[in-house]
């Protein structure tokens, strides 16, 4: 098998999808797991937004002209997030993944970004392994809930949506809890309607691009974070992710009804800090 690699175009995204869909739900079958992507679509479009988003950068994998994987990166912020990789089931275990995951972190490198991280399956051996060999580093383990909105408002904690006024806050707040700011994020999700704050006698004490799988949250507290997942409406599959680490905010999250869908561990190289607060990631960290 000779492994080409080469910048992602507009007419990969079809395939490409296609390929994420079926690596994600062969590997989830072969566990018992639910899918990730209820269907190919779920996984497809998210693959054209990136190919077409000038902060992203993707690549796809060539075997005699037929692309058997693709790999995506988010470069919004200083810290690159890598995300979705997938193999064509067939094609799979055979270095394919590990010529995509070599070429991320090498245009990481190019780029000088301060650091790349992921969430992967904490079920898949094999992806854990890779990019541990690869030199990324475990931090920590991530449930993901899913299930009816717990629409519960906590008093003194006003939840509404974020502005463009808020933006300053916002990155600044993330900047105290990690050291480094989301801003790309924060922007965009300000743009779609999707962010929200908490005030707190009229201090910005929380922030979310949104409570969902592909969204994160940044707080002082672990109140705060349970004052935004009260007042999201959809936390859609397979939702938002708590760091198993804060037994508090988790247990909330399960005495309000919400379920576990799977776990996530988290894999860092480059630029980490022990967060320094409250926070959910996104699945790209
Ligand atoms: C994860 C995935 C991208 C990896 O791609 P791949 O082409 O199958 O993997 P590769 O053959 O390149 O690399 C696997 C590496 O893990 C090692 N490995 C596999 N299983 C292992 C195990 N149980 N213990 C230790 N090492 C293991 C292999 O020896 C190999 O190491 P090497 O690179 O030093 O040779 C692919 O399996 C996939 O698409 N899976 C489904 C979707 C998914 O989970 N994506 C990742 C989400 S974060």
């Amino acid at each position: 098998m000779t492994v080409t690699i080469r910048e992602a175009v507009d007419a990969d995204w079809e395939e490409a999808g296609r390929i994420c869909y079926d690596a994600f739900a062969t590997l989830a079958d072969a566990h018992g797991f639910p899918h990730d992507f209820p269907t190919v679509a779920a996984a497809a479009e998210p693959i054209r937004w990136m190919i077409n988003h000038p902060q992203f950068h993707g690549v796809v994998a060539e075997d005699g002209g037929r692309i058997v994987g693709s790999s995506f990166m988010d470069e919004r912020s200083i810290i690159s997030a890598i995300g979705p990789v997938s193999v064509d089931p067939g094609a799979q275990n055979r270095q394919v993944g590990h010529a995509l995951m070599a070429a991320m972190l090498d245009r990481a490198a190019e780029r000088r970004a301060a650091g790349v991280r992921l969430l992967q399956l904490a079920y898949h051996n094999r992806s854990l392994s890779l990019y541990a060999k690869l030199g990324m580093d475990v931090r920590g383990s991530f449930a993901a809930m899913y299930g009816e909105p717990v629409g519960v408002a906590l008093p003194g904690y006003d939840v509404r949506a974020a502005t463009c006024d808020d933006e300053p806050a916002m990155n600044d707040l993330c900047l105290r809890v990690h050291g480094h700011t989301r801003a790309g994020e924060v922007s965009d999700a300000i743009e779609s309607g999707g962010a929200m704050v908490v005030e707190r006698l009229g201090r910005i004490t929380a922030y979310t691009t949104g409570v969902t799988y592909f969204t994160h949250s940044v707080a002082e507290t672990s109140d705060d974070l349970a004052a935004l997942i009260g007042a999201a409406r959809d936390y859609g599959t397979p939702g938002f992710l708590v760091p198993l680490a804060n037994t508090e905010l988790f247990r909330w999250c399960l005495h309000h009804g919400l379920r576990v869908f799977f776990v996530l561990n988290m894999l860092t190289v480059g630029l980490y800090q022990e967060p320094r607060g409250a926070y959910m990631p996104s699945v790209g960290y």
